[in-house]
């Protein structure tokens, strides 16, 4: 007969040889990825849905871009010009309008992501970004400083102080926007675009070999412009933004410095703000205007 203690005796020891062969054979516990060990806001107004705009994007294949936004967790949304089309409709008869009259597709695809934004929210981004940071990003949450609350539109700096060439200073980028449905911000990009596209319409017509005015119409320039009316920043605002080092919160919106959102291809990585990466493919015909007048080899 096996007496219970005959097997601790034996039962322990063997648990124990055990236990140090697991602990000397090396990991048995799985890599801590980044997901574990990253604990998400609470709190955000940022809806969970990425947005994408499939225009002027003959042939669209899903990339590692695209990708990196599918496997992040949270809804895509791919928007055809037609769903776009009925976007407007749905929201100003005046917009429908404006959208079917611009002549190109980048000027469409811009308007398109100021609707979504408006409309829905989310993260609007082209397809060129690429996603470096898993959702939701801190940044997104309640504000560190004061009890401000989680921003409702978050954008980032297209360059710093050693940035030259850009139309604007500051300007903020338009290749990924995050925000809240509604904001003023979108609506006033919406109508400052609506409200002169006639005015940029005639100039297309009188000088039929001039390239149209992207930035000023739908770019990054109406853009910062409507932005910035919304900040009313003073002067030692405006003058900090231009070389802005770390985030800062003015009103319900969070400025993100350069490397947040506007580190490119081929530029270093490494830093932990780095939310996501732009690659610049077909930017050409975005910004040739203003390219090609500080890079001769552009046009
Ligand atoms: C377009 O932008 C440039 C540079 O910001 C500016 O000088 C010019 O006046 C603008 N043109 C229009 C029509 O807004
Ligand atoms: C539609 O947009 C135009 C141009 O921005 C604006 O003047 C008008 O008030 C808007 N209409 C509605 C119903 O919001």
């Amino acid at each position: 007969m096996i007496k219970p203690l005959a097997i601790l005796r034996v039962a322990v020891p063997t648990y124990v040889l055990f236990l140090i062969i697991l602990y000397f054979r090396g990991d048995p516990l799985p890599p801590i990825d980044q997901k574990t060990e990253f604990s998400p806001p609470l709190e955000i107004l940022i809806p969970k849905t990425i947005h994408h705009v499939m225009i002027a994007i003959p042939n669209f294949k899903p990339n590692s871009h695209s990708i990196s936004w599918q496997q992040s967790g949270w809804k895509t949304e791919y928007w055809t010009e037609v769903a776009c089309l009925e976007l407007a409709q749905g929201l100003n008869a005046s917009y429908a309008q404006v959208f079917e009259q611009f002549p190109a597709g980048v000027l469409k695809a811009d308007f398109c992501r100021y609707m979504i934004m408006f409309a829905e929210g989310g993260i609007y981004n082209d397809l060129d970004v690429h996603l470096m940071k898993p959702l939701p990003w801190e940044v997104m949450g309640p504000s560190k400083e004061g009890n401000k609350g989680p921003p409702s539109l978050i954008i980032g700096l297209e360059g710093d102080g050693t940035t030259k060439g850009l139309p604007r200073s500051p300007q903020f980028v338009q290749w990924t926007i995050a925000s809240a449905p509604s904001h003023p911000v979108l609506l006033d990009a919406l109508t400052r675009i609506t409200d002169r596209t006639p005015e940029f319409l005639k100039k297309q017509q009188d000088d039929k070999n001039g390239d149209a005015d992207v930035m000023n119409w739908t770019g990054p320039s109406v853009w910062t412009d409507a932005v910035l009316a919304h900040l009313e920043c003073t002067e030692m605002q405006l003058e900090k933004l231009r070389d802005l080092k770390h985030a800062v919160r003015i009103k319900d919106v969070l400025l993100l410095p350069k490397r947040a959102f506007a580190v490119i291809q081929g530029e270093d990585h490494k830093n932990p703000d780095i939310l996501v990466k732009h690659y610049f493919s077909g930017m050409w015909k975005h910004e040739k205007s203003w390219l090609s007048r500080i890079l001769p080899w552009a046009r």
